[in-house]
């Protein structure tokens, strides 16, 4: 009698203790789910969930002159790293050392690797890109650079235009700003009518000093590839800027950080969240409002507000090319003119931040904490950015510091896919070094 009491007691302690254990776990990811469903536009966590990279016919805004194929895939995953393809830098010796990837490393989440990228012009890689510096050839205006911190080229299929502006991209957010595309030679490209992932690939090629024609193609190897990529385009238009840009932009909508712990958790694995992370993600879909921006599967949305940071010629550091005059300095109205766009900025996706180490478009933040404060004090440190021009969702969050420990934890690794380097290639066809091919980039990367 005494002993069957005891067996059920420790039965009993047993299940009370395990359904405990399982409980907390299960209010958190139902307050989560409660959480997500309401912030949902379809109402469904699905919502949230990225396809597989080769699930192409589920891969969102492709262009519909350019659906993605693996074969299109595998060459732009080479074309973006190949160092062949800079054949028009501003001085000779420069010739073949920087790439696409020169500004966009993958062990970087596609970003520079410092504030401000410079490919033709600099030399120099360090372990990430943090140590390329100006060639002391080049002049300061000389170099290949622009007025914003790279954004980082992943989860790219979630974006219809392009740029922190949005300037490229003949659909989306551009319909009814037709007026601007002939203010500049590269915006003429939208009246062709390419999304916004192909028209700027075509322009980035030519701004960044790289170029591609029969020639090139057969030279460094890639021939085959662009036969196999682009059979049905005849042969004397297959081998050109316009196929290489093609090509990128299929890689591109295949980089999606979807193994990410907050991907795994939609997807229904419950573990792969920690209990910080899960607290974190509800603050960012309740409490703090981020999900009010931040809320498609990338957690970017094709929309531009303004929240008043300050720009990269303010930076404590040594940029090139930008100054208190750069268009990049308007965000959204640089490129619309119209005054009600003036300091807006696209809503950026926010997966593997982690480590890029610089946010905002003017990099004025240097960790993730230091973001996650800046959205909870809801003031901007941009004082030349007019108060109607900031959004009214950018306000004082109340946020405590525990609350604020948990968002950036939920930031840092539930959004952080650590495997993002599966879609960089091994070598590139021409057998360079990449992404920069100049010596000391070289001796940094061991390739010599
Ligand atoms: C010199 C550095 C540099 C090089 C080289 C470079 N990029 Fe970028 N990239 C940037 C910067 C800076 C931005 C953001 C600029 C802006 O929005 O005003 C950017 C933005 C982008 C975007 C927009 C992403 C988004 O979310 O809207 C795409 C796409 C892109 N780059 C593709 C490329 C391709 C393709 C190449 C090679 C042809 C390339 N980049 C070469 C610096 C570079
Ligand atoms: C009013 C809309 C809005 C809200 C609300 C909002 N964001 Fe943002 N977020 C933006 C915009 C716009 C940018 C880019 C601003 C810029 O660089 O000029 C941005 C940038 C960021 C960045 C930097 C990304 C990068 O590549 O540098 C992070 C991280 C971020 N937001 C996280 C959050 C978090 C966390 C919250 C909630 C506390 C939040 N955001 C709320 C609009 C918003």
């Amino acid at each position: 009698m005494k002993k069957i009491a005891i067996t059920l007691l420790v039965v009993g302690a047993t299940i009370a203790l395990s359904c405990k254990k399982d409980k907390v776990t299960t209010d958190l990811d139902q307050e989560l789910t409660t959480s997500l469903t309401a912030s949902s536009p379809t109402g469904s966590l699905g919502h949230y969930i990225m396809p597989a990279s080769d699930d192409y016919a589920n891969l969102p805004n492709q262009d519909a002159k350019n659906p993605v194929t693996a074969a299109k895939a595998e060459l732009g995953k080479l074309l973006f790293f190949e160092t062949g393809l800079g054949v028009h830098p501003k001085y000779a010796v420069s010739k073949e050392t920087y790439s696409c990837s020169s500004c966009h490393v993958p062990s970087m989440s596609f970003t520079a690797g410092r504030f401000q990228g410079v490919a033709d012009g600099a030399i120099g890689f360090g372990d990430h890109g943090e140590a390329r510096v100006k060639n002391p050839a080049y002049g300061g205006s000389e170099v290949d650079a622009q007025g914003a911190r790279p954004l980082p080229t992943i989860n790219l299929t979630y974006v219809t235009n392009a740029l922190w502006a949005g300037g490229f991209g003949s659909f989306g957010t551009n319909v009814g700003t037709e007026d601007v595309w002939n203010q500049d030679t590269l915006l003429a490209i939208n009246h062709k009518g390419f999304e916004g992932l192909e028209a700027n690939n075509q322009r980035a090629l030519v701004v960044h000093r790289q170029f591609m024609d029969r020639q090139i193609a057969d030279s460094l190897g890639y021939k085959s590839m662009f036969d196999e990529a682009f059979p049905e385009i005849p042969e004397n238009e297959r081998y050109t800027i316009k196929t290489t840009a093609f090509a990128i932009a299929a890689y591109f909508r295949t980089i999606l950080t979807n193994q990410a712990p907050f991907q795994n958790w939609l997807k229904g694995d419950e573990a792969a969240m920690t209990e910080q992370q899960k607290r974190g993600a509800v603050l960012f879909f309740t409490k703090a409002g981020c999900y009010n921006c931040h809320n498609s599967a990338s957690l970017n949305a094709m929309r531009y507000e303004a929240i008043g940071v300050n720009n990269l010629f303010q930076s404590p550091y040594d940029v090139f090319r930008t100054d208190v005059y750069d268009l990049r300095n308007f965000g959204r109205g640089g490129f619309t003119k119209r005054e009600e766009d003036m300091f807006k900025y696209k809503v950026p996706q926010l997966y593997n931040l982690k480590h890029v180490g610089f946010y905002f478009h003017g990099a004025s933040k240097t960790s993730l904490r230091q973001v996650v404060e800046y959205f909870n004090a809801g003031v901007p440190e941009n004082t030349t950015v007019p108060a109607s021009q900031i959004s009214s969702k950018f306000r004082p969050l109340g946020l405590t510091e525990d609350e604020m420990d948990d968002l950036t934890e939920f930031l840092e690794n539930g959004l952080y896919d650590v495997n993002i380097e599966r879609y960089a290639p091994n070598a590139v066809m021409s057998g360079y070094c990449f992404p920069n091919n100049d010596p000391q980039s070289k001796r940094d990367m061991g390739c010599e």
